[in-house]
C-alpha cells in the first residue's frame, strides 16, 4: 500500500504543482490518476520513488516512510515505465530488461532468462531481443518498458502515462494485456492518465486532479461516474457518462434460446427473419436474412454481426449487443466464445430500472445470466 499525506510539493519558482494531497494506493490494485495537463500527477508520480522531494507531508509504502530510506535502494524496487518506454537507446532489448536485475546483483545468466521470460509474457517475439529499441514500434517499445519495470519483480509500479504514444488499436491490446498481467501478478500499481477513458478502463480506483494539485475526487469508477463530487469531475468525465456508467453494472437478465445454424447448412424457410449462423463449436460467425439465403449458407450471405455480450458482463454490454445487432438481437457467449443465448434492448432497459444507484457499489461479482 501507498500513502500520501498532506503531500505538497512548490518548485523553486514558486509553482505549486501538488497541493496537500492525502490518497492511498492499496495493496494489489491499480490506482488510476488523472487530470488535465499541468496538475501535478507526474510531480505526484515522482515524489513516491523520490525523483522529486516533496516540500511537506509524508509517503509511506508499506508503512514506510520513503524519506527514511535510500533512494536508489528505493528506487530499485519500484518498477517505474514513462511515455515512449524511456529505454536506453545504446543497449539491445534484452540488456535494457536486464538493467535492474544486474543492478541487484543477479548473475548475467540468470538475468537474462528473467528478460527472456518477461518478454514473452509481454508479448514479445524473443527474436526482438537483441534489436536495439529505434528498430521497434512505439507499441513495441512499450511491452519492452512494461517489461524492463517488471524485471526484478516489484511489488509496486510507477507509470507515467505508458499507452499514450501509441496508436488507438494497439493502445486498446496493451491496456487489455496490461490489465491481465497486473490481476496475475497482483502488483500495486499507480498509473498516471490524461486520458479519462483509460483511467475508468484499468483504475479499481481513480483520482481526479484539478490544476494547483488538488484532489477532485477519488473513488472507483462506477461511482465516479455516476456521482462524480462536483461539476469539475462531470465535465472532465465528458459525454456518455450515464451510458459509460452502465459498464460497471451488473443484473439478471433474461436470456433467451436462439436457435442457429451452423455455416454450409440451409437455413430453412421458416422462423424469424434473421437466422444466427455459428462455426462447429457453437461460436457466431454473424446473422443471415432467411429469405436472401438459397441453400446452404456461406460466408458471403453473412452480415455484419453484433457485438457479443459476456455471460457475466455488464449491462452496457448487453445493451450495445442487442443494439448494434441486426436482429435486435444481442448474443450473448460464455467464456469459450459459445452461444448461450440472445438479449433484448427492452429488457436490458428494464433491468437497469430495477437496478438502484450505487451509493456504496456491490462489490460481489455478477451472477451468471439465467435462461428464461
Ligand atoms: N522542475 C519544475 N520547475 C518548475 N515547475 C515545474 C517543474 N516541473 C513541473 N513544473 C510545473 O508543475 C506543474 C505540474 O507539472 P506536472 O507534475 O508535470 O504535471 P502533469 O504531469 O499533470 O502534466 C506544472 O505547472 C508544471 O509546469
Ligand atoms: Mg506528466
Amino acid at each position: 500500500m501507498i500513502r500520501l499525506d498532506g503531500v505538497t510539493k512548490t518548485y523553486p519558482d514558486g509553482t505549486t504543482a501538488v497541493d496537500d494531497l492525502s490518497l492511498v494506493a492499496p495493496k494489489g490494485r491499480i490506482t488510476a490518476l488523472v487530470g488535465p495537463s499541468g496538475c501535478g500527477k507526474t510531480t505526484t508520480l515522482r515524489m513516491i520513488n523520490r525523483m522529486i522531494e516533496p516540500t511537506a507531508g509524508t509517503i509511506t509504502v508499506d508503512g514506510q516512510d520513503v524519506a527514511s530510506m535510500d533512494a536508489a535502494q528505493l528506487r530499485r524496487g519500484i518498477g517505474y515505465v514513462i511515455q515512449h518506454g524511456g529505454l536506453f537507446p545504446h543497449r539491445t532489448v534484452e540488456r535494457n530488461v536486464m538493467t535492474v536485475p544486474l543492478l541487484l546483483g543477479w548473475d548475467r545468466t540468470r538475468a537474462r532468462a528473467r528478460a527472456t521470460e518477461l518478454l514473452e509474457m509481454v508479448g514479445l517475439d524473443p527474436a526482438m531481443a537483441k534489436r536495439y529499441p529505434s528498430q521497434l514500434s512505439g507499441g513495441q517499445q512499450q511491452r519492452v518498458g512494461v517489461a524492463r519495470a517488471l524485471a526484478a519483480d516489484p511489488p509496486v509500479m510507477l507509470m507515467d502515462e505508458p499507452f499514450s504514444a501509441v496508436d488507438p488499436v494497439v493502445r486498446e491490446q496493451l491496456q487489455d494485456e496490461f490489465l491481465r498481467l497486473q490481476r496475475e501478478l497482483g502488483t500495486t500499481i499507480v498509473l498516471v492518465t490524461h486520458d479519462i477513458d483509460e483511467a475508468i478502463k484499468l483504475g479499481d480506483q481513480v483520482a481526479v486532479l484539478r490544476v494547483g494539485g488538488r484532489l477532485a475526487q477519488a473513488a472507483d469508477p462506477a461511482t465516479l461516474l455516476t456521482h462524480p463530487a462536483d461539476p469539475f469531475v462531470a465535465d472532465f468525465l465528458g459525454r456518455d457518462r450515464g451510458y459509460r456508467g452502465l459498464g460497471f453494472t451488473h443484473a439478471r437478465l433474461p436470456i433467451h434460446p436462439e436457435t442457429t445454424t451452423p455455416l454450409g447448412q440451409p437455413v430453412g424457410s421458416v422462423g424469424d427473419r434473421w437466422v444466427l449462423v455459428v462455426d462447429p463449436a457453437d461460436r457466431p460467425l454473424g446473422w443471415v436474412e432467411r429469405e436472401r439465403v438459397a441453400g446452404p449458407v456461406t460466408k458471403d450471405d453473412l452480415a455484419l454481426g453484433g457485438t457479443l455480450a459476456p455471460v457475466d458482463g455488464s449491462l452496457r454490454a448487453a445493451l450495445d449487443a442487442a443494439l448494434s445487432s441486426p436482429s435486435r438481437r444481442g448474443v450473448v457467449v460464455d467464456g469459450d466464445g459459445c452461444v448461450v443465448g440472445t438479449v433484448r434492448a427492452p429488457e436490458v432497459v428494464a433491468a437497469i430500472e430495477r437496478t438502484e444507484r450505487p451509493d456504496a457499489p456491490d462489490e460481489s461479482p455478477a451472477p451468471a445470466g439465467e435462461t428464461s
